[in-house]
C-alpha cells in the first residue's frame, strides 16, 4: 500500500521481555511478588520464573548474502516449512482451488490473504507450556483482489465484495510438532474446536471510553457498541492473560470518503474511492456518504482471546484510534500494564498506554478491562537526547471544550487531532516496537519517509529513504515513567551508496526499511524489512535484494542476516515456541504487483512462490504464507 500519503501536514514537533529484566534482581522479584505478580507472569516475560538473564546472547550462524531469487533462503543448518498458506483450511473445511474459484463462504473457512503479525500461544500442560504444540493467531492484512477471485475485479458483485472481506481478519488455528517419517513436522491439527477465522463480517464488541459515543453510533447500530469485523489488521500484540491484540492500521482505504472531505476525515486520509476495494459497492456501511460514523469505528486495537473461541473480539477504544501498527506489552514496576504502539504513516506518532489497575496473575478479575481504564500518552522526542509522554487526557494539556474536544471520547476517536496540540514529534512512519528483556529499552522501527524535508535529532535523514531504529530507556527504568533518554540504533542504508548520507551506519549486512521488529527470550533482536516491490533492486535498493530477516546483537551492534525471501514480498509476524527452537514467520505478497493488485490474466507475473519452492502445494497464485524454520539439529534459532 502506498504509505507515502501524508495525512499530517500541521505544524508541530514479549513482555518476555521487560520483566525479565526487572527480574534480574531479587529487589525486583520481591516488588513483582509484592504487586501480585507470580511466576506465571515471570514466564511470561520469557524467562523460567526464578532464572536471570547471564549477559547477551551472541549470534551463532553464518550470514547468507542478498537474493533477488524467487524463494526463502536460510543459513545452512536450518530447514524451512510451509505451514499455512493463503486458502489452506483452518480446520477440516474447503481445500484451495488454483484458479482462486473458492467461494466467499468458502474463504470464511480458509486462510486469508496478506499474512502479518502473529503470535504463537502455547497449550499449557502439567503447568507447563508447550514448545509442541499450541494456537496460532495470524493477522490478514489486506488484500490482492486481482487475485483473489479467477477474473480478479471484473464484474464487482456482492459475492466478490464478501470473499474480500472474509479474507481479512485474523485466522486462529490450532498447530501441533509430529514424527512425519524420519523427521518432526508442524502440522495444523484438523479438525480443531479451536480453530477460528475473525474476518471484516465478524460481530465485533466495543469496549472503553469512546463505546457508545455518538461518534460511534450508526443507523444500524444505534448504541454504538457492536461494529461488524475488523480489517487492515497489520501487527500485534499479547497481554499477560493469554490474549491476541490485532491491530487496525490502513482502515481509512476500505472507505468511499466525500469529494470533499471534513478536516476530521482527512486527518485520518478518508477519501473520495479509498484505495480502491469497492467494498462500498455493495456494502453501504464504507459509503461514508451513507453512514458518516462508520470509519469512526475502525482503527483501534481489537482483543482476541484464541482460547474461547464462541467469544466475540473486543475493540479497545481507550488505546486511541488511529493507524495502529502495533501493540506491544509490558508491566510497569508496580504492575500496571503498559501497551507501546505507533501509528505507521510518514510524520505521524508514537503512543503508550498506562492501565489505572494493576494485572495480577492468576487473578479472574485481571485480564482485558485493564485496558479499558487508563491514560494514553503521546511522545516528544527533544533534540538533547530526553523525550517526554504527554497526556491525552480530557481536561489535561489544553485538551477541552475550549480546544474542540467534548469529553475523552471525544479525543480518543480523534486522536491524532489531539495529539497535533500537544507538540508530539512527527515521526518517520513507526512501525513495530519491541522490549528488551534485559534492559527494558524499547526499539522502534522508523521503515521510511522519502517526503521529510527537514531533519530533526529524532529523524535526522531528509528524504529518509531507507529508515532507521529508535530506542528509549524510560527513566527509572519504569515502563510508566513520563520521561525518557533517547537514541538512533541504527541508521539504515547501502554503505556502498555513493551518496554518503545513503550509507547507514550498520555494523554488517546492509538493509532497508525496517518494518518487523521482536526480541527472542535471550535477548537477540530480529528485524524484518518491507521496502516496497516498487523499487526493489534498483536504484537506491539495487544492492539490497528482496526484504529479508535479520539478527542484531544489541550490545556490539552487529547485524547479521538470517533470511531472505522470494520477490516482491515483505517480512514480516514473528513468534516462537517457548524452548525458541520453532521460529515461526510470515512471507506477505509475495510478487505484489506496483499498485498492489495483479492482472489475473497473469497472475504469476510476479512470484510463482511457494508452489516453486516446497513440493506438493496448490500454486496458480502466489500465496502468502507462515513458515516454520528450525535448525536441523533441533537447537535454539539464531544460536
Ligand atoms: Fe502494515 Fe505499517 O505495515
Ligand atoms: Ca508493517
Ligand atoms: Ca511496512
Amino acid at each position: 500500500m502506498d504509505k507515502d500519503l501524508i495525512s499530517n501536514d500541521g505544524a508541530n514537533l514479549d513482555f518476555a521481555q521487560l520483566l525479565a529484566a526487572l527480574a534480574a534482581t531479587a529487589t525486583t522479584r520481591r516488588r513483582l511478588l509484592q504487586a501480585g505478580l507470580g511466576s506465571a507472569a515471570l514466564s511470561f516475560f520469557g524467562l523460567p520464573a526464578m532464572a536471570a538473564p547471564t549477559g547477551r546472547p551472541g549470534i551463532g550462524f553464518t550470514a547468507i548474502s542478498i537474493s533477488s531469487d524467487d524463494i526463502v533462503r536460510v543459513p545452512d543448518g536450518y530447514s524451512v516449512q510451509l505451514l499455512y498458506a493463503w486458502g489452506d483450511p483452518i480446520s477440516d473445511g474447503p481445500a484451495f482451488r488454483a484458479d482462486a474459484g473458492n467461494s466467499a463462504s468458502e474463504q470464511a473457512e480458509q486462510a486469508g490473504m496478506h499474512h502479518d503479525g502473529m503470535h504463537f500461544f502455547p497449550w499449557v500442560e502439567d503447568g507447563k507450556p508447550s514448545s509442541t504444540h499450541g494456537l496460532l493467531c495470524i493477522n490478514h492484512e489486506y488484500t490482492d483482489d486481482g487475485l483473489l477471485h479467477p477474473d480478479g475485479m471484473a464484474d464487482w458483485s456482492h459475492e466478490k465484495t464478501r470473499k474480500s472481506q472474509n479474507a481479512h481478519g485474523v485466522s486462529v488455528i490450532e498447530v501441533e510438532l509430529k514424527e512425519s517419517g524420519s523427521e518432526f513436522r508442524w502440522q495444523l491439527v484438523r479438525p480443531s474446536r479451536y480453530a477460528r477465522r475473525i474476518s471484516a463480517r465478524t460481530p465485533t464488541r466495543i469496549a472503553g471510553p469512546a463505546a457508545g459515543a455518538p461518534g460511534m453510533r450508526t443507523g444500524d447500530d444505534r448504541r454504538g457498541n457492536v461494529v461488524f469485523g475488523t480489517l487492515a489488521n497489520c501487527a500485534m500484540g499479547h497481554t499477560p492473560w493469554g490474549t491476541y491484540l490485532s491491530c487496525e492500521e490502513n482502515f481509512d482505504g476500505y472507505f468511499n470518503g466525500l469529494v470533499e472531505p471534513t478536516a476530521d476525515q482527512k486527518r485520518y486520509g478518508i477519501r473520495a474511492n479509498g484505495a480502491g476495494f469497492r467494498w462500498h459497492e455493495y456494502d453501504r456501511r464504507f459509503d461514508v456518504a451513507s453512514e458518516a460514523n462508520e470509519a469512526n469505528r475502525f482503527g483501534w486495537v481489537v482483543e482476541i482471546d484464541p482460547w474461547k473461541p464462541a467469544q466475540a473480539p473486543v475493540k479497545r477504544t481507550a488505546l486511541g484510534r488511529f493507524k495502529h501498527e502495533c501493540a506491544t506489552l509490558t508491566l510497569a514496576s508496580d504492575g500496571r500494564v503498559v501497551v507501546y504502539m505507533s501509528d505507521d504513516q510518514a510524520f505521524e506518532y508514537l503512543y503508550k498506554f498506562v492501565s489505572s489497575d494493576r494485572f495480577a496473575a492468576g487473578d479472574a478479575a485481571s485480564g482485558g478491562h485493564l485496558l479499558d481504564v487508563g491514560t494514553l500518552y503521546v511522545a516528544r522526542f527533544d533534540a538533547d537526547g530526553k523525550g517526554r509522554w504527554i497526556a491525552l487526557q480530557h481536561g489535561q494539556n489544553g485538551l477541552d471544550e475550549a480546544s474542540g474536544f467534548a469529553d475523552q471520547a471525544d479525543i480518543l476517536i480523534r486522536t491524532r487531532q489531539a495529539a497535533d496540540l500537544l507538540g508530539a514529534t512527527k515521526m518517520d512512519r513507526p512501525e513495530w516496537l519491541a522490549v528488551d528483556p534485559q534492559s527494558g529499552e524499547v526499539y522502534c522501527t522508523l521503515t521510511n519517509n522519502r517526503k521529510r524535508v527537514s531533519a530533526d535529532a529524532a529523524n535526522p535523514r531528509a528524504g529518509n529513504a531507507f529508515g532507521h531504529i529508535i530506542r528509549w530507556r524510560e527513566e527509572q527504568a519504569d515502563a510508566a515513567a513520563a520521561a525518557f533518554d533517547w537514541d538512533v540504533f541504527v541508521l539504515c542504508g547501502d554503505p556502498e551508496n555513493p551518496d554518503p548520507a545513503k550509507r547507514g551506519n550498520i555494523k554488517g549486512d546492509a538493509f532497508a526499511s525496517p518494518d518487523g521488529l521482536w526480541f527472542d527470550p535471550a535477548g537477540r533482536l530480529w528485524i524484518q524489512t518491507d521496502v516496497s516491490g516498487s523499487v526493489a533492486n534498483r536504484g537506491d535498493y539495487q544492492r539490497l535484494g528482496n526484504n529479508q530477516m535479520l539478527v542484531a546483537d544489541v550490545a556490539s551492534g552487529e547485524i547479521r542476516r538470517f533470511l531472505t525471501g522470494p520477490k516482491a514480498c515483505e517480512i514480516t509476524g514473528i513468534s516462537a515456541t517457548p524452548d525458541a527452537r520453532s521460529l515461526f514467520i510470515n512471507v506477505q505478497h509475495p510478487g505484489e504487483a506496483a499498485g498492489g493488485r495483479s492482472s489475473p490474466s497473469a497472475p504469476l507475473a510476479g512470484s510463482g512462490w511457494p508452489a516453486n519452492q516446497f513440493a506438493g502445494v496448490t500454486g496458480g497464485r502466489p500465496r502468502s504464507a507462515t513458515l516454520v524454520i528450525r535448525r536441523a539439529d533441533g537447537g535454539v534459532v539464531g544460536t
